[in-house]
């Protein structure tokens, strides 16, 4: 585990934005090249966020996945100090190896390290297997996200 340098860009830009799908849930409709589009404004928006910490997981020498950490964003509610987990992912090819917990975990010492008292990151009701991962690693439902589809009237 080590913290990205400036050569880790391309490898973040595309795996975040192949799986930027991800984070839609299914009663919304995007194409990937949107979300790939909303990843990348991610990104410029964490970059420039001064406290960001990008974290790079490397599996045999090559670069396995990757976690973007906001440390200077504040719940929204109680104005508390948190670390906030932007985006995380992990290359298909090594995924169910563990990267995606050690990612976790270092991004939770970060937190620990900076004396933030939460971690703590939005995800899609449907994206199962992140669900779990976080559920495993200890994070806890707080705040939920209700949507209804609505039916365009005259
Ligand atoms: C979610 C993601 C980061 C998990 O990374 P990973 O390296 O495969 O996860 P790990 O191997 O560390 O798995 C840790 C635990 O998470 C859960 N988990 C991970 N993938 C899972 C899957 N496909 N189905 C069910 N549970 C899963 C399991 O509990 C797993 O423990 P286990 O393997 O002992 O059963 C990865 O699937 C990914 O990059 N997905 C696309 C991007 C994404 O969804 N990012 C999150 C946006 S909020």
């Amino acid at each position: 585990m080590r913290r990205a340098a400036p050569d880790d860009d391309a490898f973040i830009t595309a795996l975040g934005s192949s799986c930027a799908t991800t984070s839609v849930s299914r009663i919304r409709h995007v194409n990937a090249d949107t979300a790939a589009l909303s990843f990348r404004r991610l990104l410029m928006f964490c970059r420039e966020r001064p406290g960001t910490i990008d974290l790079i997981a490397a599996v045999d020498g090559e670069r396995a996945g990757f976690l973007i950490l906001l440390t200077d964003v504040p719940d929204e509610v109680t104005q508390s100090d948190q670390a906030f987990v932007a985006f995380m992912a992990v290359a298909e090819p090594v995924r169910r190896r563990g990267v995606g917990r050690a990612l976790l975990k270092a991004a939770e010492h970060e937190a620990g390290r900076l004396k933030l008292a939460h971690l703590s990151l939005m995800v899609s009701a449907d994206n199962a297997a992140a669900r779990s991962l976080y559920a495993r690693a200890g994070l806890v439902e707080e705040r939920l996200l209700l949507t209804k589809m609505v039916e365009a009237s005259a």
